[in-house]
């Protein structure tokens, strides 16, 4: 039994977790309250379980296909619908129960939104682009195969998302027709679901509110377009199977039903960029996506927006069996758009310079001289205080500051106060401009910025005593220029935000890794027509746009073969931490088997029969791992073997919550790799079995550190390859789970523990619609991830080895490595109000690989003692 006593300075630390910012990062597992997903028996009749739970619950969904036969159902009466969801296992037409999750809108990054003024806002843009020379095509080696000519044609991809814009003309302008780019789909939730209420569906995909879905469709099929790119497989038809409303989450009914759906409509893709945090490949979305693999659809996820929590986080549904999972690279340029004008230095010839409209924006017709209350081009604060007293009236000027410390208010309330109407800030960071907001200043009619690189030459112009001229042209029709700017720090490397794995119980995740750092593409005309997001919510959807390309060149659509291929070829990238380049490559639990090499996926001679090895953790070691070379080509093939460690991560350092990235410590001490080869002849069209034997890198068991690396493998017909592994030295199953579980009060939005015994609580008898009830709440921080969750309350005049009853809500299945809370209203899992009295909360967390049947499997910690009656 973990004593509370012991981990206080711990409980100090996980307490931040509930701060604002905190929260942010930390995923948010939540269940719709008694609603749940039943999935019946193949050859049982469902009618038994309708008559059953009769008019005890409402159907959400019927979920009647092929691969999954089932509903989600919501009970009415919640104080028994614990009980009942437990009765319904008995019936031999139910094989599954699951409470019902609600996932998030991924947390992408807008980095840059068209203004809403829709398509004409964006016009004679420079067209840089002839060949494919987007950047993230490039990268990938589409751009090869779209130089001769493979587009995706005859490829159904479905896509799960927030619905489309399909009036964009990028996305073809309309829906459901045979000449549209989205020829299917449907809306399964309506613009009103959040993700708690029922959905109401239509058949119409539509989306003007959200945006993501529209971008995530244009990275795989956008059409020829003003800004000069294409999607990477413009020659797909597309379906959208929405499941976002325009505000809150998407459950796992939702999900399920609309996995459901675009397999039956014929889908031969499936991408969906959504996620959660879980590392269980048992969470009820995985299994049903992983059936859909299975069935022969490929299916792409994207790996989830949370590397800064650290190793071990991975996220459903990519952490699915067989699911492709996919990571972030970051843009080698990052997409400027910015709205032209133009300006003189002295007496010399009229130039061009680019820069975001801020608000408000009356810039048409100004023009004014330049002034800058500062030559300092590395004044963090610029603008903060009050401008000097000998500072000019600024009536007659275009006001520059530099970006930085205080808000674009407080720059501009300054500026306004020494008569300014104009202000343009330069960005104190390379490459880019936003939008600046400075609404509600009084004086202020135009704001705007400029890049640093144009604001810096400005100010070095001005402090040679040059005078220059702004002429502002009318936003509104104004150019609008795209232009890049290099990445020289991360581009090409992973995106700092890209999800670390493994999963719980060591599968490798993820797979691949493509472009979703700083990506344009297509954004709902209400909100702007084009937008620059980072996510890996814009990696996927190129992954799943490849899958087309290599399955038109390769004529297969197997879902192995193809991920295979696409995992053998790819590039490990070396090890970034947002900052500095290392000289060590990037782990596999971070980018998989690297970057995606399209065209070399496409025309590889060489197949592996794996797309990575996993060698477990010590306990459930296996040191020898095999593959199968096999060799498509027409004439006999020798490789080369050998092996290339990747950077090792420790988990942990001196908590056992696992460290932040960056944080973790990484070493270059590597697994050792004997091959059973070092060079293997191939003849053509046979195959040779290769063994790959791993020990171990001598490292600290205790701190769970994960090794990895790649057998690379190069052909004398010039395939040169590379197969992922990655195992862990330590005992995941002697893994401390839970750090602490504590009482706390639902009145406390900081959730912090109750430091003594005695409080008291008085609940309401019956269906109260007392809100102001403040309500015990069980707070569990766990560590790291638990098979299962017990909350239960223990009599405190019970002995010391009473069992103690669960709580209503308890137990929690497959629990990633969050906080969770659950408050109590004083009912148990049975339904019915414990007695009144004085308890403990007792919470038990079972270890990875556990068993749940022993008690000893368990990290347990009882609560101060607290007592209940009701009103
Ligand atoms: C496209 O690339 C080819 C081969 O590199 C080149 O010959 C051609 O001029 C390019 N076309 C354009 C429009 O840039
Ligand atoms: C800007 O000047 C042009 C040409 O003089 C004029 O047509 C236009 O109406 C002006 N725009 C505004 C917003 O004042
Ligand atoms: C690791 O071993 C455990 C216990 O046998 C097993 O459940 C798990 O699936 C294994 N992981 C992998 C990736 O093979
Ligand atoms: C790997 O291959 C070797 C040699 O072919 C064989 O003896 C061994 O049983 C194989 N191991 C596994 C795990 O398949
Ligand atoms: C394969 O080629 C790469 C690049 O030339 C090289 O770094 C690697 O060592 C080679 N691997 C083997 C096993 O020869
Ligand atoms: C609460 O009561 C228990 C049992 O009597 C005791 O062991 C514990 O120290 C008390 N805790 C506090 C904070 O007083
Ligand atoms: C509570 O409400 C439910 C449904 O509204 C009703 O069936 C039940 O009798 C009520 N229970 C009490 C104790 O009032
Ligand atoms: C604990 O207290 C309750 C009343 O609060 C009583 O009914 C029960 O018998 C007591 N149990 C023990 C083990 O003393």
């Amino acid at each position: 039994m973990v004593r509370a006593s012991t981990l206080l300075p711990l409980l100090a630390s996980a307490a931040g977790i509930f701060t604002a910012e905190a929260k942010k990062i930390a995923g948010e597992t939540r269940h719709i309250a008694g609603s749940y997903i039943v999935e019946f028996e193949d050859s049982q009749d469902s009618a038994e379980f309708f008559s059953h739970i009769g008019s005890k619950a409402e159907t959400r969904m019927n979920l009647d296909y092929k691969l999954f036969k089932g509903a989600s159902i919501q009970f009415k009466d919640l104080k028994t619908a614990e009980q009942e969801a437990t009765k319904l296992n008995s019936l031999a037409s139910v094989k599954q129960v699951w409470p019902n999750r609600v996932y998030s809108l991924p947390k992408d990054e807008v980095v840059w939104t068209g203004q809403a003024g829709g398509v004409d806002y964006i016009r004679n843009v420079k067209r840089q682009l002839g060949n494919d020379t987007f950047t993230p095509h490039v990268m990938t080696q589409v751009e090869k195969l779209r130089s001769e000519g493979v587009t995706g044609k005859g490829i159904k991809i479905g896509i799960i998302d927030s619905g489309v814009d399909y009036t964009h003309p990028a996305l073809g302008g309309c829906f459901g027709g045979a000449d549209c780019l989205f020829q299917f789909g449907t809306d399964i939730v309506g613009d009103d679901y959040n993700g708690d209420n029922i959905p109401v569906p239509d058949p119409d995909p539509y989306d003007g509110c959200g945006g993501h879905g529209t971008h995530v469709s244009g990275i795989i099929a956008a059409q020829a377009n003003e800004l000069g790119f294409t999607g990477a497989a413009p020659g797909v038809t597309l379906g959208m199977f929405r499941v976002f409303g325009c505000t809150g989450g998407a459950a796992n009914d939702v999900l399920i039903d609309a996995y459901m759906q675009a397999f039956e409509a014929g889908s031969n893709i499936i991408t969906a960029s959504i996620g959660g945090s879980s590392g269980w490949s048992e969470d009820p979305w995985s299994v049903a996506v992983s059936r859909i693999v299975e069935a022969g659809v490929p299916c792409t996820v994207s790996a989830g927006n949370d590397g800064v929590v650290g190793m071990f986080y991975a996220s459903t549904a990519s952490n699915g069996k067989r699911v492709t999972s996919i990571a972030s690279i970051d843009n080698e340029v990052t997409p400027l758009l910015l709205t032209e004008s133009e300006f003189t230095v002295d007496s010399g010839d009229q130039e061009s310079f680019g820069y975001a409209i801020g608000e408000p924006g009356e810039w048409a017709n100004v023009s004014l001289p330049l002034y800058t209350p500062s030559f300092d081009i590395t004044e963090a604060a610029q603008g903060c205080e009050t401008f000097a007293a000998d500072t000019p009236d600024l009536s007659g000027y275009i006001v520059l500051i530099r970006r930085g410390t205080c808000t674009f208010v407080q720059k501009a309330t300054n500026a306004a106060a020494a008569g300014a109407k104009y202000v343009l800030f330069y960005n104190n960071v390379s490459p880019g401009a936003t939008s600046p907001a400075t609404t509600g200043v009084d004086g202020i009619l135009g704001t705007g910025m400029v890049t640093a690189s144009q604001g810096e030459a400005w100010v070095a112009a001005l402090e040679a005593g040059s005078e220059i001229s702004l002429n502002m042209l009318d936003p509104l029709t104004a150019p609008v220029s795209l232009s890049y700017e290099a990445n020289t720090a991360t581009g090409g490397f992973a995106s700092s935000f890209t999800t670390w794995n493994p999963t719980f119980e060591m599968d490798i995740k993820p797979q691949l890794a493509s472009p979703g750092g700083n990506i344009l593409s297509t954004y709902p005309i209400p909100l702007g027509t084009y937008a620059v997001l980072s996510g890996t919510s814009m990696a996927c959807p190129l992954v799943a746009a490849i899958f087309a390309l290599v399955s038109n060149v390769r004529g297969t659509l197997d879902p192995a073969t193809i991920e295979n291929l696409l995992s053998a070829t790819a590039n490990p990238q070396l090890l970034n931490d947002g900052t500095a380049t290392y000289s060590t490559l990037a782990p596999v639990m971070q980018l998989g088997a690297g970057i995606v090499q399209a065209y070399d996926a496409a025309y590889a001679t060489t197949l592996l029969s794996k797309s990575s090895l996993a060698f477990n953790d010590t306990d459930n070691f296996v040191d020898t791992l095999n593959f199968t070379i096999t060799n498509l080509g027409t004439e006999e093939v020798t490789y080369d073997l050998g092996s290339v460690g990747a950077s090792t991560g420790y988990t942990f350092s001196d908590s056992i919550y696992p460290d932040p990235f960056p944080g973790v410590e990484l070493t270059d001490e590597y697994a050792t790799v004997a091959l059973s080869e070092s060079k293997v002849t191939v003849a053509a069209g046979e195959e040779v079995t290769v063994s790959v034997t791993v020990t171990p890198p001598a490292l600290d068991a205790s701190r769970l550190p994960v090794y990895s690396g790649y057998i690379t493998l190069n052909g004398t017909n010039g395939d040169s390859l590379s197969l992922p592994y990655n195992g862990a030295v330590g005992s995941l199953h002697d893994t401390r789970v839970l750090d602490i579980g504590y009482l706390s009060l639902s009145s406390d939005p900081d959730f912090n523990p109750i430091g003594g015994n005695g409080s008291s609580f008085v609940l309401p008898a019956a269906n109260s619609s007392d809100t102001d009830t403040t309500y015990p709440v069980a707070v569990v921080l766990l560590a790291f991830g638990s098979p299962q969750v017990n909350i239960k309350v223990v009599p405190a005049n019970a002995s010391a080895d009473a069992e103690g009853s669960h709580i209503f809500g308890s137990p929690i299945f497959y629990a990633s490595r969050d906080p969770y809370t659950v408050a109590w209203d004083g009912r148990l899992a049975d339904g019915l109000l414990a007695p009144a009295g004085a308890y403990t909360l007792r919470i038990e967390a079972l270890h990875i690989f556990g068993d749940a049947a022993d008690p000893a499997e368990y990290d347990a910690d009882d609560s101060v003692s607290f007592s209940i009656r009701y009103s």
